[in-house]
């Protein structure tokens, strides 16, 4: 079994699943029929919104651990870095509950949409999202309390959730609203400089730097330190451009890889999204072809959609995506070979391994 064995990771899930469940039944003052109700309606979705994925954003805390002590983890440290990662994963559900509702979305991996559910509604997402937030603090409480580093874990969450917060209203904002609707496309928001602060703050620190930095802190570096921030630093940079490429994949996966394959339908042309696909467009187009962008983005419409994708086609983006994806990889082998320490190195090929001409 390497450390980053999914089947022994998903038994740690199992477990702090079963422990939310148990605080639901301890919950004073509420009768036996409410708590059962509480407690069918969660044995439900947290199963349904919190694994499932492909699970990489928690594997790398496990990762970052073993590369940081630099040997096989003991069970204990194997068991707290996989508790660790679980709580990225129950950050990225309450993300996703809450984006789904936002992108007006259909499917995610490859099922409907927890809102989507019949016996869920949006009224229930909302809350729902808010509560597995929330049981991110549960169980850091119940397995970190008396962790030298408890305060800083808990402050990685509490500034990443605030950083993809802002990232989240940059990406809603691409179009503005106006007298409750959207208001007219303004074509020249999207811009690359406007993408890359959108992406840094939406899906950089929450989907890498996040698990890299809380492997350090569980490790006990500390960031008031030269030697502990120059490790943080190092980590955070990598991350941003890591983190670029991944949005970037996804932005081209939403308008182009098969649903099946992706486990969801794309929404990028249809809410208007700051795309890569769109900024990469606009420095291309022709004044007849930004008409047709004029006449289509932003429409919830499938003809439309399909004339934007057809003028994506056009001008190559794929193709221009295919070659981007060749530099960056190179760009980030050789940035990722003059990390120091030499051991960190290995942390940040186990992520470029996992996103490289990534189709899902
Ligand atoms: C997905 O990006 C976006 C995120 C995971 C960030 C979402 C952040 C929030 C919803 C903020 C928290 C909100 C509340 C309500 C308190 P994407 O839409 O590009 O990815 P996708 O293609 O997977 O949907
Ligand atoms: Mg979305």
């Amino acid at each position: 079994m390497t450390s980053t064995d999914k089947d022994a990771f998903l038994a740690i899930y199992k477990e702090i699943e079963t422990d939310l469940i148990a605080d639901i039944q301890n919950l004073p003052a509420l009768s036996d029929s409410v708590k059962q109700q509480l407690i069918d309606y969660y044995s439900v979705c947290i199963p349904y919104t919190v694994p499932g994925g492909k699970m990489t954003r928690g594997l790398t805390v496990i990762k970052g651990v073993e590369v940081l002590k630099q040997r096989k983890l003991t069970d204990k440290e194997y068991k707290d870095a996989a508790i660790l990662g679980w709580q990225v994963e129950w950050l990225q559900a309450f993300f996703l509950v809450a984006d789904d509702i936002m992108d007006a979305s259909i499917t995610r991996r490859g099922s409907p949409c927890w809102y989507k559910k019949p016996n869920v509604t949006q009224d229930n997402a909302i809350n729902d999202a808010l509560i597995l937030e929330n049981m991110i603090y549960q169980t850091l409480r119940r397995h970190f309390k008396k962790h030298p580093s408890y305060v800083q874990i808990l402050e990685l969450f509490i500034d990443t959730t605030f950083q993809t917060e802002v990232g989240q209203h940059i990406d809603t904002n691409g179009t503005p609203y106006a007298d409750g609707k959207r208001a007219p496309l303004d074509l020249s928001r999207f811009t690359l400089d406007r993408y890359q602060g959108c992406v840094r703050y939406k899906t950089c620190y929450y989907s890498f730097y996040l698990s890299c930095a809380l492997a350090l802190a569980y490790c006990g570096y500390d960031p008031d330190t030269t030697e502990g921030k120059a490790l943080y630093q190092n980590a955070e940079d990598i991350c941003m451009i890591l983190g670029e490429y991944f949005q970037i994949q996804d932005d081209v996966l939403d308008a182009f890889a098969p649903p099946e394959v992706l486990g969801k339908i794309g929404t990028d042309i249809e809410d208007a999204k700051c795309s890569w696909l769109v900024c990469k467009a606009l420095e291309l187009v022709s004044e007849e072809q930004k008409e047709i962008l004029m006449a289509n983005y932003g429409k919830h419409d499938a003809e439309g959609v399909k004339k934007v994708k057809e003028l994506y086609r056009e001008l190559k983006l794929e193709e221009l995506f295919q070659t981007y994806e060749e530099e960056q990889k190179k760009m980030c082998d050789d940035l990722i070979a003059k990390i120091e320490p030499q051991n960190f190195q290995d942390l940040f090929k186990f992520l470029l391994a996992k996103i490289y001409k990534r189709q899902k």
